[in-house]
């Protein structure tokens, strides 16, 4: 995680766009971690009962070399590296947990097909000594239906393709893994054709069993011992989800600031796709949609209707489609926030897209505060919009008042590989200046990290509140995932009887 914050007169009107370094260029082809760690105890979670994979990974690491270390290198498949959403860890050693420095590396192993995060220790671990450090990591794109097309009355079938050993540099004395599925007939594909050949392996050569322990709501594997470096054990799991799977292609999220009108308008324009099995010949029957049969099916892992969470104090909120205002829509007001319920005028199933706009304003002063006379910080969410939503493409864009100078912006960035880059950008929109963020990859759990900027702005009208500043840039290194509820709750999966 990055923190950014470039000044920046408006005045000159300049576009400037920070491309920060391509990590793939440049690259050291054969890149080996020096051998100075061992994984003492590696334990990882795959969690795959959402929309998006989420990863739990503690190490236990020993320092095997002869004097201080500080950097470990996590290694991962391109694959993997490409698809990162979030990776973020931390460290037991200091008390605090403290958040680790992870950096993805500009070295890379073509030969060993694996690219690293560099993971800085937040003190040097002595010759002999033992750390715990634990990732939480999320992937986008992971998931997809197999076989990709069914028939209405069949049921939606996913699966995850992984290893069985968490791929690393250096060597494990012990790993064990656990996929947390949503519990409906979850299987591994492959382990059966794997085990024969780890059975027939010579004399010699550690061998390992393969074959999964199924419990309702989770495949356990190993644990593995001994496990070299780079051992990689392909697998794929499939299982049954009765649920939409759904992802953003691209979201358009327009913030208005408005010191005259003393609001901010919201304006979210999202290209929805789910990813989920498509309808073979794409044979939609309504009338087989309006059985209502018990058993799972394409109905039932269809997209019907979502809730999205509001600010609590939105107001004129508003949900079009391309047809025009959807009657369907339900906004609700209560004490923990409020809620805009949304219902497309027709079932979206596998392969299917639909757009819609979402808007709701609220009072200036929920999230722009004055600095000091005519100066001003806004401080709004990266993300609001629904759960459980993995995204493709997110702009940004936040307009501000006309006549607005000194313009300031402060986020926190993914740490994504094909994401380094950060876009900002200053258009002339109607005369008001503009800010565009541009990122890729994002989940929902960004909504919990926030965009600040700061702008001086002189109104007819003199605008101030106190004076709000303490502690705000502290929040920008909150954690995103380990304050989330990272194993999900499993009754929520009931089959729904649509
Ligand atoms: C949508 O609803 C708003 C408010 O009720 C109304 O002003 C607007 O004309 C409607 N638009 C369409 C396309 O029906
Ligand atoms: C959604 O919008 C995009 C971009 O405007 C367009 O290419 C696409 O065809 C639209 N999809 C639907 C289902 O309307």
């Amino acid at each position: 995680m990055r923190f950014f914050s470039k000044h920046q007169d408006f005045s000159k009107s300049a576009i400037s766009v920070i491309a920060l370094v391509n990590c793939l260029a440049n690259s050291v082809l054969a890149f080996t971690p020096p051998p100075v760690f061992e994984n003492t105890v590696l334990s990882r979670t795959i969690d795959i009962t959402g929309s998006y994979v989420r990863e739990t990974v503690s190490i236990t690491i020993k320092n095997v070399a002869d004097k201080p270390e500080y950097i470990y290198y996590f290694a991962l498949g391109p694959d993997s590296f490409t698809k990162i959403a979030v990776f973020e860890g931390r460290e037991r050693r200091s008390n605090k947990g403290s958040l680790l420095t992870i950096t993805p590396s500009t070295k890379t192993n073509d030969e060993e097909n694996v690219n690293f995060y560099e993971i800085e220790l937040s003190t040097p671990l002595k010759p002999h000594e033992e750390s715990v450090i634990q990732f939480g990591i999320a992937f986008v794109d992971q998931i997809a239906p197999s076989p990709e097309y069914a028939s209405q009355s069949d049921s939606q079938l996913l699966s995850y393709d992984g290893s069985r050993f968490t791929l690393s540099a250096y060597p494990s004395i012990s790993q064990t893994l656990k996929v947390n599925t949503v519990g409906f007939n979850s299987e591994d594909l492959t382990a059966e054709d794997f085990q024969a050949d780890e059975d027939n392996k010579e004399e010699g050569e550690e061998k390992y069993n393969l074959l999964p322990e199924s419990e309702a709501t989770a495949l356990t594997y190993g644990p593995f011992t001994n496990v070299k470096p780079y051992s990689v054990s392909p697998m794929i799991v499939r299982y049954e989800y009765p649920r939409a799977v759904l992802k953003t292609t691209k979201l358009q999220r327009d913030i208005w600031i408005s010191h005259w009108g003393a609001t901010i308008s919201f304006e979210e324009s999202y290209q929805l796709h789910h990813f989920g099995t498509k309808l073979k010949d794409n044979s939609f029957s309504r009338l087989e949609f309006n059985k209502r049969s018990p058993d799972y099916n394409l109905n039932i892992a269809s997209f019907k209707g979502m809730e999205i969470m509001l600010p609590e104090n939105a107001r004129e909120p508003y949900y079009t489609d391309l047809v025009g205002n959807v009657s369907t829509s339900h906004f609700r007001k209560s004490h923990d926030g409020s809620s805009l319920t949304l219902k497309p005028r027709y079932p979206l199933f596998g392969g299917w897209n639909y757009n819609f706009t979402i808007g709701w304003s609220v009072d200036l002063d929920e999230y722009v505060k004055t600095l000091e006379p005519d100066t001003y910080l806004l401080k709004v969410p990266l993300l609001q919009g629904p759960e459980e939503m993995p995204y493709d493409e997110v702009v940004i864009n936040i307009v501000l008042p006309e006549g607005s100078t000194g313009i300031d912006i402060a986020t926190l960035h993914p740490s994504q590989p094909e994401t380094l880059f950060f876009t900002k950008s200053y258009l002339d929109f109607a005369g008001r200046p503009s800010l565009q963020l541009v990122y890729n990859n994002l989940i929902d759990s960004y909504r919990r990290t926030f965009v600040f900027v700061t702008y001086k702005y002189t109104p007819q009208a003199a605008f101030s509140k106190p004076l709000v500043l303490s502690g705000v840039f502290a929040t920008l290194f909150t954690s995103i995932l380990f304050l989330s509820k990272i194993d999900l709750s499993v009754s929520s999966f009931k089959p729904k009887k649509a």
